[in-house]
């Protein structure tokens, strides 16, 4: 399997890469990083040290700093820490530096270089896919596939406009291009991520694993569930982004899913990136997404054992 991931790395975005880059049937064409959870240059500095971490050399590329119209600056530091990896100690100076290019070209080179092989595994905000869709309206078509981690079915956000998800409310312009544009997203919804998120027992497992993999894994989880447990939400871990890569990398682990024609809101004064679902299929729109609503869990932990795991 061919991926592309864009991400704005990011906690569990971090993980996300692991998880695709420890797979063995997973083959990473490039990683393209953008604005979301921090700025661009942690973003780029945070997908290096997963290729320090995980010693595999994959190219990856600077993409789009802010969103296409929305101005970017969130409290995110909150769950991502001040520098998108959990405010990571001792971080030795990175052996892995981006490539020459930029993200949204290479999108569409490799994709037209391999057409009807990659899937793009969008992991943050869509502001490179919906530059990418401007420049080349084919892309679509020439994707395997799209997976996003994104929106709500039933508008149960985690941004101050509570009914948004964090990766469309981001940038809710380039999230409406790309649900106008795509006719079969696989999608894992904020949602989705409520309903399935990774066992307590599981964890304690992964983070009590000998080996520097472990240790990125346990280092960056560790500020953000003392912040969310000191703050007094429940002690659950949440795994949007790593969820989103299971179900690429292992269809498999879906155990239901629904279709449904989805919209994003780009102007109400409390809802300004919502998704909108049409879940009888009133308005006779053909769906254009696959919402992931429950995956078997185990398997997902499986690929989190994969990736954790000293070699
Ligand atoms: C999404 O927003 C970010 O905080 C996560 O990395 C994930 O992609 C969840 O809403
Ligand atoms: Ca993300």
């Amino acid at each position: 399997m061919k991926l592309i991931i864009d991400t704005d790395a990011g906690v569990d975005d971090a993980h996300a890469l692991m998880m695709a880059l420890a797979c063995p049937d997973a083959q990473v064409e490039c990683i393209t990083t953008v604005v979301g959870n921090i700025d661009l240059e942690n973003v780029v500095r945070n997908v290096g040290t997963v290729l320090d971490v995980m010693d595999v050399d994959v190219p990856f590329y600077r993409g789009a700093h802010l969103p296409l119209v929305a101005p970017w600056r969130f409290e995110t530091e909150f769950v991502h820490g001040s520098d998108g990896l959990g405010d990571l100690r001792q971080r030795p100076p990175a052996r892995h530096f981006p490539a020459d290019g930029h993200a949204v070209t290479q999108i569409i080179e490799r994709s037209a270089a391999a057409p009807g092989e990659i899937t793009l595994v969008a992991i943050g905000p869509l502001t490179n896919v919906a530059l990418a869709l401007r420049l080349d309206p084919d892309l679509p078509k020439r994707l395997k596939r799209l997976v996003v981690m994104g929106g709500s079915l039933h508008a149960v956000g985690n941004t101050d406009i509570f009914p948004a998800e964090f990766n469309i409310y981001c940038d809710p312009e380039a999230a409406h291009m790309v649900f106008e544009a795509f006719t079969d997203i696989l999608l894992v919804t904020w949602d989705a991520t409520l309903a399935n998120p990774l066992p307590t027992p599981v964890f304690e497992e992964l983070t009590s694993q000998p080996g520097p993999r472990a240790a990125l894994y346990r280092d960056s989880c560790e500020g953000m569930l003392k912040r969310l447990e000191e703050a007094g939400y429940e002690a659950e871990v949440l795994i949007p982004d790593t969820l989103t890569m299971a179900v690429t990398l292992r269809p498999g682990l879906i155990v239901a899913s629904e279709r449904h024609h989805v919209a994003v809101e780009l102007r109400g004064s409390m809802s300004r990136g919502q998704t909108i679902t049409d879940h009888r299929s009133w308005v006779r729109q053909t769906p254009n997404v696959e919402c992931v609503t429950e995956v078997e869990i185990g398997g997902v932990a499986d690929l989190f054992r994969q990736f954790v795991a000293p070699v």
